[in-house]
């Protein structure tokens, strides 16, 4: 649809740590509902341009439009707020909360007891319990136990809900399918087909293209902070993209 407005667009990022640049001139560009592969050897850039959106690093250059209008984000809060959700396989969630606690965090459920407001508990475990059984698809016997003692698959499905829970507009996968087994990174796949029928934008950075190809609509290829390729997956080539990535002619290479 090329009529339709990008939910965000980056433009000539620049991101110096002292004398290095680990982002030169990045432009990105993405649509409601549309998952976008982000790829690149290591050190090419990636996470620090994600983690320029989710306020972890300032910018040294450049632009960022969030529909439609230029914004600043300078902390995870403000990333939030704009509705920008992020996942890692084990960050993003508090490991020593459980799981009601990790979906409510922030945004805890009050209740008024003799005038007073006090955490709805309760209600906050029945919320989370049907939630993640209805929409997640998951059946999560030790809710109440500190995240950390699930599964990396189970607490990343957590982390996921959350984002669907408030509604994020968007969410950031960096390396999620990194540490999982075979049935956990389907279970990933799905869950980012789940977002997009949601019209939830994804970034996913992999450094499997098998799983890129998978899922994406578009593929975009860092290579020493720079964007040397962006291109629709249905044009795209798994050789070419490794030709781009570390930096060989695809018609030399064989
Ligand atoms: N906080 C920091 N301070 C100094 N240099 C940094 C910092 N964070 C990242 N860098 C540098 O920026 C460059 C890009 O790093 P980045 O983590 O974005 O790479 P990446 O593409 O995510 O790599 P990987 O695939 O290994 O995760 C690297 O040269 C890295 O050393
Ligand atoms: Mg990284």
């Amino acid at each position: 649809m090329s009529n339709q407005k990008p939910l965000l667009e980056m433009k000539n990022i620049i991101k110096d740590f002292g004398g290095l640049r680990a982002l030169d001139n990045v432009d990105l560009s993405i649509n409601p509902g549309e998952v976008l592969g982000l790829v690149g050897e290591n050190a090419a850039g990636k996470s620090t341009l994600i983690k320029i959106l989710t306020g972890v690093y300032s910018k040294t250059g450049g632009d960022i439009i969030w529909e439609g209008q230029k914004v600043e984000i300078n902390n995870r809060a403000d990333s939030l707020n704009l509705g920008i959700d992020a996942i890692y396989q084990n960050l993003g969630l508090v490991e020593t909360l459980n799981v009601p606690e990790n979906l409510f965090l922030g945004k805890e459920l009050d209740k008024k007891v003799l005038g007073i407001s006090v955490l709805d508990n309760k209600k906050m475990e029945q919320e989370s319990r049907r939630f993640i059984k209805e929409i997640i698809g998951l059946d999560i016997k030790n809710l109440n136990d500190p995240v950390i003692n699930l599964s990396g698959g189970q607490r990343q499905s957590v982390a996921i809900g959350r984002a669907i829970y408030w509604d994020a507009k968007m969410v950031i996968m960096d390396e999620p399918t990194a540490s999982l087994g075979v049935e956990e990174v389907f279970k990933t796949f799905e869950i980012i087909r789940n977002l997009k029928k949601n019209n939830t934008a994804v970034i996913f950075i992999c450094h499997n293209l098998e799983h890129i190809f998978e899922v994406v609509d578009k593929i975009m290829v860092l290579r020493a902070g720079k964007r040397v390729g962006f291109s629709d997956v249905n044009e795209a080539d798994k050789q070419e993209i490794v030709s781009l990535m570390v930096g060989m002619d695809a018609k030399t290479a064989s």
